[in-house]
């Protein structure tokens, strides 16, 4: 079988090992989950160099693929291709009602900061739970005003990220997707955990370009949305036992509060 290498050489994309290399580092996520039916978005076409690639590399994938030139031409089977610019969030938002949710977005598109920054603020939550997004090109965010307004404002993002992945130090057990009421911020009195820290379960960064996962469904989630959805392996399945000590702690903090409130009175 052609590795996601070879498959990139051949139609020439330039993150392919003759270019940027990206694909070593793709075929490492990328590869356990290959078979799998995925919905991707990525930003920027181009000559379709890339989409081709994914088409083949991932056959039982749906591939959709926005650029704010008209190349619809380059449609076909499994492979839409839709105009506008990643910085319209309406656009943006119909893109993911027609073709979403993604199981995977990546922005190869104008790699000015500002476009990154509104793009990935914007799709990032909607993206599947366990899903990943991926950034290429990040030197372009130092070439000041050629590629946005001349501030490293998504670099400056992705450091800010680093402290919702450290959920701000409000985490104990720094496993959100168990539990997201985990005991320690409500030990410390610490402030709730924002969506981000909630959310973000890593922030892989490699040399210009960065892996962003979002959580996998907990045990919790699935529970509560009654049916297994579709998601990556990328990231563990929760067992069930972990519910069931979830469940058992909000009891227990159920009780002890009836408790509390009797000996008031
Ligand atoms: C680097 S190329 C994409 C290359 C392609 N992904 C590949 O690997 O073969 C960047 C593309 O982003 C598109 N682009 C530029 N600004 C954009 C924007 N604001 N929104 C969407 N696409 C944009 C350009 O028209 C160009 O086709």
């Amino acid at each position: 079988m052609k590795t996601l290498d070879d498959i990139a050489l051949g139609y020439k994309t330039d993150k392919s090992s003759m270019w940027h290399n990206y694909t070593k580092l793709y075929a490492l996520y990328f590869d356990p989950i290959r078979n799998e039916k995925l919905k991707i978005l990525e930003i920027g076409v181009d000559k379709g160099y890339s989409v081709k690639a994914w088409k083949e590399y991932f056959p039982n994938a749906e591939i959709t693929a926005i650029d704010i030139i008209d190349l619809k031409h380059l449609e076909e089977e499994r492979v839409n291709i839709i105009t506008g610019s990643q910085n319209d969030v309406n656009f943006l938002g119909q893109v993911n009602k027609d073709y979403g949710p993604f199981d995977i977005i990546i922005d190869d598109g104008s790699h000015h900061n500002d476009d990154m920054k509104c793009s990935f603020e914007y799709l990032f939550p909607l993206l599947k739970k366990g899903g990943l997004y991926i950034v290429e090109d990040l030197h372009a965010c130092y070439w000041g005003k050629s590629h946005g307004t001349g501030e490293p404002v998504f670099i400056d993002l992705l450091k800010k990220l680093i402290d919702g992945v450290n959920s701000g130090g409000k985490s104990g057990t720094a496993n959100i997707a168990l539990d997201d009421e985990d005991g320690w911020y409500h030990q410390k009195k610490l402030a709730p955990m924002d969506w981000w820290e909630k959310n973000l379960e890593f922030i892989h960064l490699y040399r210009s370009i960065v892996f962003i996962k979002k959580y996998p469904p907990s045990e919790k989630d699935l529970y509560i949305e009654g049916h297994f959805p579709n998601y990556l392996t990328v990231g563990k399945t929760v067992p069930l036992k972990y519910y069931e000590s979830y469940l058992k702690r909000k009891v227990k903090k159920i009780y002890r509060k009836i408790k509390y409130f009797l000996k008031k009175i």
